[in-house]
């Protein structure tokens, strides 16, 4: 097999790590997907267990694709697994990633998704050469929109009736970053 198409990814700062997921981790990434709250303005969840089960045996597989596309990482503060991280590869050729995350309620406000979102941002800049990372987020999730303003991102509009949850069609926040800018507020 292609060594590339095995490499495992680790990234770390001072306060969180991003690890690559595990079989055993579906418990714990259970505890957060199966909160409403957790869910209230995604597309998925609550989950089962067997959605918790089933979301670990795709990120399993994402991670052995070559080239792989989509970075699925799981949160770690203070030794426990504490939410994902994903970063994945939208356009290759015009070099667009996607960013996503959640963080368990229980460790809500400290800042985790804040640090575990620049972890991911500098990953796709420096690592996968990316050159445009966006994100998107439903305009009541508060908690979402100022991480990604924390990290830098620059809102450029908002794109109507964007994803099909629970209660009807939602609008979405359209954030992004481009390489230079994420470069130069890391001279
Ligand atoms: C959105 C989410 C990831 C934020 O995680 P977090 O680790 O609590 O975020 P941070 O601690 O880095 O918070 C960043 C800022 O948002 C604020 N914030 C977080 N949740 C908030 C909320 N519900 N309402 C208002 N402000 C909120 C924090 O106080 C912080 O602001 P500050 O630095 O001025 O104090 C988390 O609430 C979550 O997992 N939600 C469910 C899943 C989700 O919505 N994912 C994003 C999909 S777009």
């Amino acid at each position: 097999m292609n060594d590339i198409a095995v490499k495992k990814v680790f990234l770390f700062n001072e306060k969180v790590s991003l690890r690559e997921f595990n079989k055993e981790d579906w418990m714990a990434v259970h505890q957060y997907a199966s909160q409403d709250q957790v869910c209230q303005y995604q597309p998925w969840g609550p989950n089962s267990e067997e959605d918790s089960k089933g979301f670990i045996q795709e990120v399993l597989a994402n991670a052995e694709q070559y080239p792989r596309t989509r970075h699925t990482l799981a949160i770690e503060f203070s030794g426990k697994l504490v939410g994902a991280g994903e970063l994945a590869i939208d356009d290759i050729s015009n070099r667009v990633g996607e960013m996503g995350y959640v963080v368990n309620p229980d460790y809500w406000g400290q800042g985790i998704a804040t640090e575990a979102a620049q972890l991911l941002i500098k990953f796709g800049f420096q690592e996968l050469e990316l050159h445009r990372i966006f994100a998107t987020c439903d305009p009541r999730n508060i908690g979402s929109a100022k991480v990604l303003e924390k990290v830098g991102m620059t809102k450029e509009g908002r794109l109507r009736e964007h994803k099909l949850i629970r209660d009807g069609w939602r609008d979405s926040f359209l954030y992004s970053i481009l390489e230079h800018e994420w470069k130069k507020s890391n001279e």
